[in-house]
């Protein structure tokens, strides 16, 4: 029996690499298992790069739906935003005391833009801190995410390990779960896809506008007539993370062949992305038009994660020495 738990920021609408990267295995891994799964919206993290407050709350609500387009059972998992539990910010203080410096000076996403030390905030330099308290609060086992995700995990359990050295066995140390088959997709200009690049597939939004990005994937300027190399293609590659086996293998020959346009490649990807998820954009456009009903299972959820909380925080708050419970004020 372990506890599954992951997040998914806020920070855009949720696209093709969200769903097939983290939403689909997370669910896949969640149902073999018998214990509830803790799946959340990071919003606090999303807080980093969005800060437009109603930008933030329809992001929000488009990943929560997104979720349950993808058919996460809210009876059976536990699913919530992020801010709703205020216990993760005071857990992120105390996990930010033990983690050194250097640990967070060599993530990616800090040195990515270390050359512009000023555009840097406190919150995007702990951000690693924040998801360990994510993981930690509640007693993870697995965490499936993207490869992308590889390094905050590895420092997730470091900083779980230093507490544990400090205060005694306080922590699970969590296990990463990446999906081996769901290679990071590449967005329409070729690097990964990423709602901050803004290169993204939105397959659960407005059909019309899936179909103009699809024809804006990059491609190079091989004649219609001319062989092509499927390895080399971002059209290939995506029709491979979406398609039927026997559908690649199709596709593939007729690129080997030559006279097959990339024109032809992208009506195709664009035909299968519309048909399987189907379902699941009707599902999300309904939940969409329906945010007090979102609103409700949040809540839900946030209570169950907070009952869950209190336990490990309760913990910590004993190993560090404080009182295990915090004290109510009177005024
Ligand atoms: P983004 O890069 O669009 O902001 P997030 O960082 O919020 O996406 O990622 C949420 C989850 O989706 C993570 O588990 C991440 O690994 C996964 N993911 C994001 N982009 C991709 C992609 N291009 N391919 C596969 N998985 C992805
Ligand atoms: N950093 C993750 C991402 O960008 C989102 C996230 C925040 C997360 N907290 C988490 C993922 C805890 C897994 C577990 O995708």
């Amino acid at each position: 029996m372990s506890r599954i738990l992951t997040g998914i920021q806020s920070s855009g609408k949720p696209h093709l690499g969200n769903l097939l990267g983290a939403i689909r295995p997370a669910l896949e891994l969640a149902s073999q298992q018998n214990e509830p799964a803790f799946f959340f919206i990071a919003d606090l993290h999303a807080l980093t790069t969005v800060h437009n407050p109603v930008q933030l709350q329809e992001n929000t609500y488009a990943v929560a739906a997104a979720w349950l387009a993808m058919g996460l059972d809210t009876e059976r998992h536990v699913f919530f935003r992020q801010s709703d539990v205020p216990e993760v910010c005071e857990l992120s203080w105390y996990l930010g005391c033990v983690t050194p410096y250097p640990m967070l000076a060599n993530a990616h996403a800090f040195k990515e833009k270390a050359g512009n030390l000023a555009e840097v905030s406190a919150g995007l330099f702990t951000y690693p801190v924040l998801m360990a308290a994510d993981i930690l609060l509640y007693d993870t086992d697995i965490v499936p995410v993207g490869k992308d995700q590889k390094q905050h995990l590895e420092i997730a359990r470091d900083i779980a390990g230093a507490f544990n050295r400090r205060y005694g066995e306080i922590f699970k140390l969590p296990t990463g779960f990446f999906q081996e088959e769901v290679m990071l997709l590449p967005g329409i200009d070729g690097r990964k896809m990423s709602k901050s690049y803004g290169n993204t597939l939105d397959v659960l939004g407005d059909e019309v506008e899936l179909e103009r990005r699809v024809r804006r994937i990059v491609t190079d300027s091989t004649p219609v007539e001319a062989p092509k190399d499927p390895g080399r293609c971002i059209v290939f590659q995506l029709y491979a993370a979406v398609a039927s086996p026997e559908e690649v293998e199709e596709m593939r020959r007729r690129y080997v062949e030559g006279g097959y346009g990339y024109g032809q490649a992208k009506a195709e990807l664009f035909r299968v992305l519309r048909e399987r998820f189907a379902p699941q954009r009707a599902a999300y456009q309904q939940w969409m038009r329906d945010k007090a009903a979102l609103e409700a299972i949040l809540q839900k959820g946030a209570e169950r994660a907070r009952a869950e909380a209190a336990k490990v925080l309760g913990r910590v708050r004993e190993a560090i020495g404080f009182q295990a419970r915090v004290p109510s004020f009177r005024w």
